[in-house]
């Protein structure tokens, strides 16, 4: 056993001072410690994005980053992307546009697509699958996650 180290940070709005060991992964503190289940673990190795997150409004993969180098940083999550009840605008787009089948990579394309639009990488629909190339899909759902980016990217959808 490891000896655990403070760990300060703030998940979805709430702050969080605690320790972990320093082997454990933002993944693994976020679904295993705080019980935030909807970032998914596909691979564990940096290679589906079904883990991503956003620290300090970027997009990660959490399977990639140790939690203890998270210290003092914002996390959001899936389930801290909507505004209350509201849906946030690429959930809705995901919905209308069928942006998924099984849904296992959905939150992580979800966080991925914010941050592309935020990044300003949808000027074809070439460029946006260029940059959401590091969420995998199984079911092949791209044309319509797409299509659900290029939509938030115009300024579309409310829910
Ligand atoms: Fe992190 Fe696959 S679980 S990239
Ligand atoms: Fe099934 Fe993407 S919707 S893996």
């Amino acid at each position: 056993l490891f000896e655990k180290i403070p760990l300060n940070l703030t998940v979805n709005n709430k702050a969080y001072k605690t320790s972990v060991e320093p082997r454990i992964t933002l993944l693994d503190y976020l679904r295993e410690e705080l019980h935030l289940m909807g970032t998914k673990k596909g691979c564990d190795h940096g290679q589906c994005g079904a883990c991503t997150v956003h620290v300090n409004g970027e997009r990660v993969n959490s399977c990639l980053s140790l939690a203890v180098m998270n210290e003092g940083k914002k996390i959001t999550t899936i389930e801290g992307l909507a505004n209350g009840e509201e849906l946030h605008p690429m959930q809705a787009a995901f919905i209308k546009h069928d942006g998924f089948q099984c849904g296992y990579c959905t939150p992580g394309q979800v966080m991925s697509a914010v941050a592309c639009v935020k990044e300003g990488h949808t000027n074809s629909r070439a460029e946006i699958s260029e940059y959401m190339s590091g969420n995998i899909c199984r079911c092949g759902a791209y044309p319509n996650i797409v299509d659900a980016i290029v939509e938030v990217s115009k300024g579309g959808t409310k829910a």
